[in-house]
């Protein structure tokens, strides 16, 4: 396999943090560069964006624990295939809208099995490999504040979106408690309660620490 060169940001963040007004600003911003590659997860690939509508669909509530972190590490292995390897190995940087932090904050702690976390790294170096993100940049809001945006959108939730309070505190404690052990120069928290515009500058400045 080939030499990595390209840079890799990942954003992260509960439901309703704003990760996709603030990429799609960025994508606007940077219209017109051709070595900036967006991708979303789960999804992303023809064969990611199936296995995205079972996971997000609400007729799937029967998907049980081990069924839900196969498929959203199924979906990532695609598109690490497909799309991420290949334009980190062309030297482009990669912007995803969400990677192995969600599923670590959602199937770890949101679902309340920290027992297998051991599982979930070893099953993720075997996923990524050596092609984990360069920078995650983790947009922080209180469940309260992010689920009132979720609900004031005109398009329809997810099975994620639907699940109650506690489910979305427990992703966010996740979140912080996994960073907390992070080595700081991996990950860049951004108070995403403040408004957008203070939000989307922050984002801005990060981002262009990483992408010139
Ligand atoms: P989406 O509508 O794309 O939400 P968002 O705009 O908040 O990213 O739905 C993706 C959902 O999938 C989101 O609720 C988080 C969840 N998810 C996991 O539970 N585990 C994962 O590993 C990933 C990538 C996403």
């Amino acid at each position: 396999m080939s030499k990595r060169k390209g840079t890799f940001i990942a954003f992260e963040g509960g439901d309703g943090s704003g990760k996709d007004t603030v990429i799609a600003e960025l994508r606007r911003q940077y219209a017109d560069r051709d070595d900036l590659v967006f991708t979303r997860e789960p999804g992303g690939t023809v064969i990611g964006e199936k296995v995205r509508e079972l996971l997000l669909s609400k007729d799937t509530t029967g998907m049980s624990f081990k069924t839900e972190l196969l498929l959203f590490l199924a979906a990532r292995a695609q598109l690490l295939n497909e799309v991420i390897i290949p334009a980190l190995q062309a030297d482009k940087t990669v912007v995803a809208n969400r990677f192995g932090l969600s599923t670590i904050a959602y199937q770890i702690y949101g679902r309340g099995r920290e027992e297998h976390l051991p599982f979930l790294q070893s099953a993720s170096a075997f996923v990524v490999g050596k092609w984990a993100p360069d920078v995650y940049i983790l947009l922080d809001v209180p469940p309260t504040v992010g689920l009132a945006r979720v609900a004031s959108r005109a398009e329809e939730t997810t099975r994620f979106d639907d699940e109650r309070q506690a489910f979305h505190e427990r992703v966010r404690n996740g979140y912080l408690k996994h960073v907390s052990n992070m080595n700081t120069q991996y990950v860049q928290i951004v108070d995403a309660s403040e408004p957008l515009i203070q939000v989307q500058k922050k984002v801005n400045s990060i981002f262009a620490q990483h992408y010139q």
